[in-house]
């Protein structure tokens, strides 16, 4: 099967490229920048065609979907810079998929949304996921819908970074009082649902939750990352109005004075103080994914001091 790849440059899109590579289907990924290294390299590394494109340029999507039967769309943000907004990058990239995938005769679309996402939810980027999975809902298409709690792995945003700022500072900082529960998930099982929900005749028109074993507070998902690195660092908890302040400069400097993404932002925090937990039994089941503690995960690729 030929298959358009979204947001194959990123974190999750490189895990789903490996286990894309393990399999006969034949994968192109959409990029941005198709001169930058890490296009280069994945093309070279798993043997992906590379199709220059935008999600929110319909033209190029309509090219890169040509002869392909299958999309798996995985473009999304944590943070907006420019015209990638919670709006484009969510709502209207998924709209502009859809309508793509229906003129090119694509029939089978794969879809990333996010455990949280929900009509009325608080954040934008939960709300924002919600009206991306209503469009692939409508579609017509044969589809499915992931919604993966938090996805741990080499080079994620989120372990990858506490375990390196462990290394050189003495206190880690949390957002409140970091009692809300996620259900961290292994990149290498989301990507392994994402590829087998491709053949998988039972998957069309359902939505998986995709979370690990445990249903771990964000105090215990850090103390699990100090464990595993051999490290003792006292938590910082910054009272809430004092993070929204913070989130409110990061948002400030970073995407109008660099021209990048927050690394923190209020959307965030307003997700962080929510619990993340779902039903891992469901996909667990269809898709043979492979049942690991969150440390045992984190042991494969964050090494102790
Ligand atoms: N990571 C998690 O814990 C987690 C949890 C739940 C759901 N998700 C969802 O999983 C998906 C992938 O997340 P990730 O962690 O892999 O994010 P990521 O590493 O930031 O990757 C995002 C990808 O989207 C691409 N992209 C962004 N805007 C684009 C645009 N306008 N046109 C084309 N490509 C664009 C990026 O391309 P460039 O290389 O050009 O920047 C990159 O390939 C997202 O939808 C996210 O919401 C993630």
């Amino acid at each position: 099967m030929q298959v358009l790849v979204t947001g194959g440059t990123g974190f999750v899109g490189r895990a789903v490229l490996a286990a894309l590579a393990e399999t006969p289907h034949r994968a192109r990924i959409l990029v941005r920048h198709p001169d930058s290294p890490r296009a280069r390299d994945l093309a070279g590394r798993w043997r992906v065609e590379i199709a220059a494109g935008d999600v929110l340029d319909p033209a190029s999507l309509r090219a890169a979907m040509s002869g392909c039967e299958a999309v798996i769309h995985l473009v999304g943000i944590i943070s907006e810079v420019g015209r990638n907004t919670f709006e484009n990058a969510h709502t209207r990239a998924t709209q502009n998929v859809v309508e793509a995938a229906r003129t090119t005769g694509v029939t089978r679309l794969v879809h990333m949304s996010a455990l949280g996402t929900r009509p009325g939810a608080v954040s934008r980027y939960h709300q924002t996921k919600w009206a991306a999975e209503e469009a692939v809902r409508a579609s017509g298409l044969a589809w499915t819908i992931f919604r993966p709690s938090l996805i741990y792995g080499p080079g994620d945003q989120f372990t990858t970074l506490f375990a390196r700022l462990a290394r050189w500072s003495p206190v880690l900082p949390v957002m409140g009082p970091g009692r809300a529960r996620l259900q961290p998930v292994a990149v290498e099982a989301v990507a392994r649902a994402f590829v087998r929900a491709l053949t998988e005749p039972a998957a069309v028109g359902r939505t998986f939750d995709l979370c690990g074993p445990e249903r771990l507070t964000f105090n215990e998902v850090l103390d699990t990352i100090l464990a595993v690195t051999g490290r003792r660092r006292v938590k910082l908890h910054l009272p809430l109005p004092l993070a929204r302040l913070v989130a409110r400069g990061l948002e400030l400097i970073f995407p109008r004075l660099l021209g990048r993404a927050a690394p923190f932002n209020r959307d965030q925090l307003l997700m962080l103080q929510e619990d993340n937990v779902g039903d891992p039994a469901p996909a667990r089941a269809l898709f043979d994914l492979p049942v690991e503690s969150f440390r045992t995960g984190l042991g494969r690729y964050l090494r102790r001091r």
